[in-house]
């Protein structure tokens, strides 16, 4: 098909719509076990940035697991995919003006790496949302960690496939869960909004 203009030309750019939207697009990407209180946090933070007049998006295993990605498991395979995809939606997300909230366990330095790759460092902020295997399993607000120890949840992160901690050049920042109540963890959360 023959087109007399070139359609890309015609696109609005990010910085037009960052301008329209009075905010810089962003990606803050919590991670860490099962039950440390990443989607919790990036809940809280999205609905304080909401209520301050920003615009946000906010993906996590919920609406990600079950839909875009409802054809991976928890191989390491299908987590490094898993991240991938993520990244590269919330490249989209950010081109678009939006603050994007993004909370997956995110297990291994390589797959920290990989969202950089995506993301780039001005558009990314890693953080680590800390607690430990034994703090997770007593929370366990999903009944997972029950079902682990009996045997039913195969490829469980911190069990029978590994979590690596953070090194100093895949996180940006630490908040730690155990230390701290919600409010605290939000705040500091809050913090790390770039512009
Ligand atoms: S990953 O490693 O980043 O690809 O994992 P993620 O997409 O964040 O998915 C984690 C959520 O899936 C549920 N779940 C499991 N987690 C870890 N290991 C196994 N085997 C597993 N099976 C199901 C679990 O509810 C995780 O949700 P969160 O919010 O982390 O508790």
């Amino acid at each position: 098909m023959n087109h007399l203009y070139t359609i890309h030309d015609r696109l609005v750019s990010r910085a037009e719509k960052e301008q329209r939207l009075g905010q810089r697009g962003q990606v803050i990407w919590f991670y860490g076990l099962s039950g440390s209180g990443k989607s919790t946090i990036a809940a809280a933070l999205e609905r304080e940035l909401h209520e301050a007049g920003r615009f946000t998006k906010v993906l996590d295993g919920d609406n990600i697991r079950s839909g875009l990605n409802a054809n991976l498991g928890f191989s390491d395979d299908d987590r490094r995919e898993n991240i991938r995809r993520i990244a590269e939606v919330a490249k989209l997300f950010a081109d678009t003006g939006l603050i994007t909230l993004v909370s997956f366990i995110t297990p291994k330095r390589e797959l920290r790496a990989l969202a950089r790759e995506v993301l780039g460092e001005t558009d990314l902020t890693l953080v680590y949302v800390k607690a430990s295997f034994e703090t997770c399993q007593q929370r366990d607000p999903k009944g997972l960690y029950a079902k682990v120890a009996a045997g039913q949840v195969k490829q469980f992160t911190g069990k029978d496939s590994g979590f690596e901690e953070p090194t100093a050049d895949d996180t940006n920042i630490v908040i730690d869960t155990e230390a701290q109540d919600l409010p605290a963890c939000v705040a500091q959360a809050q913090t790390l909004l770039r512009g």
